[in-house]
């Protein structure tokens, strides 16, 4: 877990720092990224799948070059699902081959550069994308491996916009009426592809393991059609990231070896009754590696009661740095850490600086009746799509990542400045 203590003085310390000496020297509001627990998580989940599967760091959780190379460090393997997201990793010295490109509507640009570069996988996401993909692969002179993403048809119990395997929406290709059987066949007959595998992925903050049962059942059942009908026994499974984390003491998340140990069980009980060889399995957890591993650290700028209804307190940021509370009713807690208090709890909802009332970042939580101005608050858990979805909102400044280990401080995403903003603004 982070490294989070509290001082005498009732002060927390994060990596051995204490907080205020960590809105001093790199100001509020800020990420607070724990190093040694990300390395501990990302261990975690390499050590309990093994050497017989992979690990792929969703890097749309969280991305940055330091990012990339514990990842490498902790040989980790990659997801990626933009130029940019390649750019990012590539330059970091992530190995190409350990690298899976991603996306539902990948431009020719984005393809050619993932296989100039070498990527270990290409994700397919439709029949055009196949063709595609194909077709650049050859005129580039190479064979490119790929996965096909298909959707297994199941209900994960999610928000529905980041519920992935029902059928009537964008990403993947069907299982149902025999449209991923006919994407194989069609992947299976172009010289530039090299099929891999079949991937799954259900959707995302997922604590109910049933899905991902139901998903490598139909996933097994595909690569036995394959089998029947070709003669060919894919070698590779991926499903997919969407493990869930604890944002507050009601969640109850599994652990990665709990994890690898249903999936790998299910995948090769299926196998075994299909008479097929068990393929290696990968995953793609994003957000349960990078989730718990930071806070976001605000000052507390004005503290409004409202009589009767709730006290609005205002912090330094919002929905710019943290849009998942607005986007998807998302739920967070948080806590005074610059000082303790003896003070009543309060009713209180936390807010940002933005021009718009759904600007919440905490939507119920209490807090101490004698929360001040100049006091600094923590919501724990922002370490996956908070800085990754952050944008520019009212030309607020995105803030800063800082990563702490061993009593030690360092950026590793500096702050957005004024100048950062000008400069795109070229009119
Ligand atoms: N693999 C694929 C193909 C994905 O699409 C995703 C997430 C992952 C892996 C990683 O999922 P994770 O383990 O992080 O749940 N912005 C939303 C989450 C969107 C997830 C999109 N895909 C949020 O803030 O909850």
């Amino acid at each position: 877990a982070q490294t989070v203590t509290r001082g005498e003085d009732g002060a927390v310390t994060v990596g051995g720092i204490p907080v205020g000496r960590l809105a001093e020297e790199y100001g509020t509001p800020a990420y607070i990224l724990d190093e040694t627990d990300f390395r501990a998580r990302a261990r975690a989940w390499r050590t309990a799948f093994g050497p017989d599967a992979d690990v792929f760091y969703a890097g749309k959780a969280f991305l940055s070059r330091a990012v990339v190379r514990w990842l490498d460090e902790e040989g980790l393997n990659l997801d990626v699902c933009s130029g940019g997201e390649l750019a990012t990793a590539l330059s970091a010295g992530m190995p190409a081959d350990r690298i899976a490109f991603h996306g539902n509507n990948k431009s020719a640009e984005e393809i050619t550069r993932a296989i100039e570069a070498g990527v270990g996988r290409i994700v397919l996401d439709s029949f055009q994308e196949i063709v595609r993909v194909a077709h650049a692969a050859q005129s580039l002179g190479k064979r490119q491996r790929v996965q096909i993403r298909v959707t297994v048809g199941v209900e994960a119990h999610t928000h529905e916009f980041i519920a992935t395997a029902h059928e009537d929406q964008k990403f993947g290709i069907p299982l149902a009426g025999g449209q991923a059987a006919e994407a194989v066949r069609r992947a299976l007959q172009l010289d530039g592809l090299e099929l891999i595998g079949i991937h799954s992925h259900i959707g995302s903050q997922i604590f109910d393991m049933s899905g991902f049962e139901v998903a490598a059942h139909r996933v097994v059942g595909l690569l036995k059609d394959i089998r029947d009908e070709h003669g060919v026994e894919l070698p590779e499974i991926d499903l997919g990231g969407g493990l869930g984390i604890a944002y507050t003491s009601d969640d109850d998340p599994r652990e990665p070896h709990e994890i690898a140990k249903a999936l790998t069980e299910i995948v090769t009980r299926e196998c075994e009754a299909a008479r097929l060889r068990t393929p290696r399995i990968s995953v793609e957890p994003g957000r349960a590696i990078v989730g718990p591993t930071a806070f976001t650290l605000y000052e507390v700028g004005t503290v409004k009661p409202l009589d009767g209804l709730r006290t609005y307190v205002s912090v330094d940021g919002g929905m710019s740095d943290n849009i998942r509370t607005a986007l998807y009713d998302a739920e967070y807690s948080v806590a005074l850490v610059s000082r303790t208090s003896d003070a009543a709890p309060m009713l209180a909802r936390v807010v940002g600086k933005h021009c718009e009332s759904g600007d919440i970042v905490v939507k119920d939580a209490f807090l101490p009746a004698d929360l001040a101005p100049g006091d600094l608050v923590a919501v724990p858990a922002t370490g996956a799509y908070c800085r990754s979805m952050a944008s520019n909102y009212n030309h607020v400044l995105r803030p800063p990542v800082v990563a702490v280990r061993d009593g030690e401080a360092r950026v590793i995403v500096r702050r957005e400045t004024e100048e950062d903003l000008l400069r795109l603004d070229v009119g």
